[in-house]
């Protein structure tokens, strides 16, 4: 056996160019896988595949096949346009000879006769050309929709249909509730985010949402990799809606998908928001009316069984959102207020200070008293506890007097893992994918950060009190914070 094993480790070296990215994880793959293999007794990978007079190579599948549309629907994915209680978004995929679509919709049942009752809505359609081809994007938003109902809902062309699959409409009182955050999935989506995705699913299968912190993927406008990560969600996106901001690589160098002819090329090409950005995310309209229309769903707010949250977009304007922030502060009737972007306000990783961001957001987090600030970004791990005036720590972050009790944490869901330095948080991690499941009860915010593999890394409670910060209960396990080994004297 130990020839298929050593040519396993051989094929995950090629994968994706993780060679270059986790070297140090591959080598140790292979030191492990080595060994065992030779327990079980030479095997020749010349006599598994090889043929009588020849030898068989295997070749990827070409990416315009794997991702390729058709008349059936897919990429399914449940947003919000509005209202979570009264209101569900649907957008879908499908290829360009579908001429009409369409979602149906009932009150869910316990047998299948709800198809008597399905109301049909009739779907706005988008082409989108990719770089592997066109297709086209379908939205409805579902409205007038009763609170705390079970639904089910079918897409497709009136000949091709997806699955009835269920959906829940929000409470319109402040219920409890749990979500899911991720930070960066961004690399290797199929191979190496979608086991955290599952695990985050099996650990909160009744999650209101899933929320990602921007980089969803590397390259905003290559298909293939929307297609990994529509297929990492599955038929989860489907059921349980997506709140999404664009990162740094949701802005991708060009908006028709066209591939520079040199690396040199890359870096002088301007990059813009992912073209199918708005065609995919459908949310709510309702963020800076300064910015320009193709920004529309990346700065946004819907309110949550007693929750705002707000999404920014770290890519523009800070100075428009800071304002348009203000007023969606000054006019709150939420008792929990969480807002997310990509780029931190404090960052984790060294040499990737977002001073300008901070200079412009945080004075805001401060005087609304923010709850809890959600970003990525950093590929790695920090979590802040409540910071005091400290104007000038090392690195040269100046952190501002707060008395906000606002916390603030940057997270990864990824493979990609840079070093985290050593600024003020309470837990930190490298190397080490995480997702986190966050519940909203009353005066209660419980934080929880698990690993790819479920375990406990860090936890905290937020409890409000009238007039005053809130109260920190910090609750993460006594396990060593997983960190690099560097070499001494480096
Ligand atoms: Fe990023």
């Amino acid at each position: 056996m130990s020839g298929f094993i050593v040519s396993e480790a051989r094929l995950a070296l090629k994968d994706s160019h993780s060679q270059e990215k986790y070297p140090s994880m591959l080598l140790h793959v292979i030191r492990t896988l080595v060994p065992v293999g030779l327990l079980f007794g030479s095997f020749s990978i010349s006599s598994a595949w090889a043929h009588d007079d020849h030898t068989h190579e295997a070749s990827p599948v070409p990416e315009e096949h794997v991702h390729a549309p058709s008349a059936m629907p897919d990429r399914i994915l449940l947003t919000w346009m509005a209202d979570p209680a009264h209101t569900q978004a649907i957008t879908w995929r499908t290829d360009q000879t579908v001429t009409r679509a369409y979602a149906e919709v009932a009150p869910a049942e316990a047998g299948p006769l709800f198809v008597a009752h399905a109301t049909r809505f009739e779907a706005t359609s988008t082409s989108h050309v990719s770089d592997l081809g066109p297709a086209l994007y379908h939205e409805v938003n579902l409205t007038g929709l009763t609170p705390e109902t079970l639904y089910v809902y079918r897409v497709g062309d009136g000949a091709n249909w997806s699955a009835w699959i269920h959906f829940r409409t929000a409470s319109e009182e402040h219920k409890p509730f749990t979500f899911v955050y991720f930070g960066d999935a961004q690399n290797d989506v199929k191979s190496h985010w979608s086991r955290v995705f599952r695990e985050a699913f099996s650990d909160a299968p009744r999650a209101s949402f899933m929320l990602h912190a921007g980089d969803l993927v590397n390259r905003g406008n290559r298909d293939a990799e929307w297609g990994e990560w529509c297929s990492a969600g599955g038929w989860v996106n489907a059921m349980i809606p997506t709140i999404a901001i664009p990162g740094n690589h949701e802005y991708d160098i060009t908006r028709t998908g066209q591939l520079p002819e040199s690396p040199e090329d890359q870096k002088q090409m301007p990059r813009s928001l992912a073209t199918r950005w708005q065609a995919r995310f459908a949310y709510p309209d309702n963020g800076p009316t300064e910015f320009s229309q193709h920004l529309r769903e990346t700065a946004y707010f819907l309110d949550y069984q007693g929750m705002r949250l707000i999404g920014l977009n770290s890519m523009e304007d800070f100075d428009v959102q800071a304002r348009w922030l203000r007023e969606v502060l000054s006019d709150n009737p939420n008792r929990w207020t969480i807002v997310t972007h990509h780029h931190p306000v404090f960052s984790v990783s060294k040499g990737r200070d977002n001073p300008e961001l901070r200079d412009a957001w945080q004075p805001v987090y401060d005087e609304f008293k923010v709850d809890l600030v959600l970003q990525g970004h950093d590929h790695s791990y920090g979590r802040t506890g409540f910071r005091k005036h400290s104007p000038n720590v090392t690195g040269g972050t100046t952190f501002r007097d707060s008395d906000s009790g606002t916390l603030y944490v940057v997270s990864v869901s990824g493979p990609k893992q840079y070093d985290a330095g050593e600024g003020h948080f309470v837990r930190r991690a490298e190397d080490t994918q995480l997702y986190q499941i966050i519940t909203v009860d009353g005066d209660q915010l419980e934080y929880q950060a698990k690993t790819a593999t479920g375990g406990l890394y860090d936890a905290f409670t937020l409890v409000k009190r009238s007039g005053q910060p809130n109260e920190l209960i910090e609750r993460a396990p006594n396990s060593p914070e997983i960190r690099r080994v560097r070499n001494a004297g480096n």
